[in-house]
């Protein structure tokens, strides 16, 4: 399975300045946001991995990651000229999809909780149709919205309705089979101007081959399109890592655990990260494991 982070444009909520670097380059806490949907790829074990940005961002990425080897992963980079939607990923794509299944993630959302691992594993292994994840929240006119039956199975899906028929909002995490590059390339622009996510999975949802897996209680969720959520996101990560002495989306750590590096590479890493909290954590695994 491919994965793509779509990771241009820094939103319209934001201060002006964040577009001078691009906000996914932001900290979440103590490391760039884009860290955070590069860990969900890796935790699914993905290994392959497109970065998509606007011509102006997209060399920050390539300084920031290179090829991915210390990693364990293989990064490339493709230039999103407008932000003419997040169905683009598949157009611009395509060529890096080839034949596979593919898992979009948008680069400024931020996933955490028990068992997701096991979630990304399950719709990773689902063999046809696509999954998404649902999320309850408080303001689902903000988000793609999805409404649900009693047996579980998506009825309506619309993009940021004014009045949300269900609370449950599709979060920035989308797997695929390959019939996504064919969807993605035939569709049409909505009123404003752009290739709709939420118009790819009606279409799976027509076909009764959309899943929809709801993250329970307990799980957090971040789209960090705003001031506040930023905050929000940075608070979460700070009160997670101090109090249990661990790190979110750490990428050398999932690297090492799902063997896409050694404990010499790791130890390497550790070392160039010298005194900060990152490195010495890095050095831990790499002494006592998890
Ligand atoms: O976060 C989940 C939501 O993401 C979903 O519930 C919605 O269905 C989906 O449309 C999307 O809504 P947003 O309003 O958050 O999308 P936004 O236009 O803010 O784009 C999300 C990220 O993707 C943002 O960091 C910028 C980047 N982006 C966006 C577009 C439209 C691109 O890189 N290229 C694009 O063409």
């Amino acid at each position: 399975m491919k994965g793509i982070v779509l990771a241009g444009g820094s939103g319209t909520r934001l201060h002006p300045a964040t577009l001078a670097i691009n906000k996914q380059l932001l900290p979440i806490y103590d490391k760039p946001m884009i860290y955070y949907p590069i860990s969900v790829l890796m935790l699914a074990g993905i290994r392959e991995i497109l970065i998509i940005s606007s011509p102006e961002y997209i060399d920050n990425y390539r300084r920031l990651f290179g090829s991915g080897e210390q990693f364990g992963v293989q990064i490339s980079y493709k230039v999103q000229p407008r932000p003419e939607g997040l169905a683009q990923a598949f157009v611009l794509g395509a060529d890096f999809v080839g034949t596979d299944p593919v898992c979009l993630v948008l680069g400024d959302n931020i996933f955490f909780g028990a068992g997701l691992s096991a979630a990304l594993k399950r719709a990773r292994d689902r063999d046809a149709g696509a999954t998404v994840f649902g999320y309850h929240v408080e303001d689902p006119e903000r988000y793609g919205v999805v409404t649900i039956d009693a047996e579980g199975r998506p009825v309506a899906i619309v993009e940021k309705p004014e009045n949300p028929e269900s609370p449950w909002a599709v979060t920035g995490l989308y797997f695929y089979d390959n019939q996504v590059v064919d969807i993605a390339a035939n569709l049409k622009p909505s009123v404003r101007g752009e290739l709709e996510i939420t118009d790819v999975n009606r279409v799976y949802m027509q076909r009764g081959a959309l899943h929809v897996e709801r993250l329970s209680r307990g799980y957090a969720w971040f789209d960090t399109g705003t001031h506040d959520s930023l905050l929000e996101a940075s608070e979460f990560v700070q009160v997670i890592q101090k109090r249990q002495g661990i790190q979110v989306a750490c990428l050398e750590e999932i690297a090492y655990l799902n063997g896409f590096i050694g404990r010499d590479q790791l130890i390497a890493r550790g070392e160039l990260f010298g005194k900060t909290p990152y490195g010495r954590f890095l050095l831990r695994i790499a002494e006592d494991g998890l």
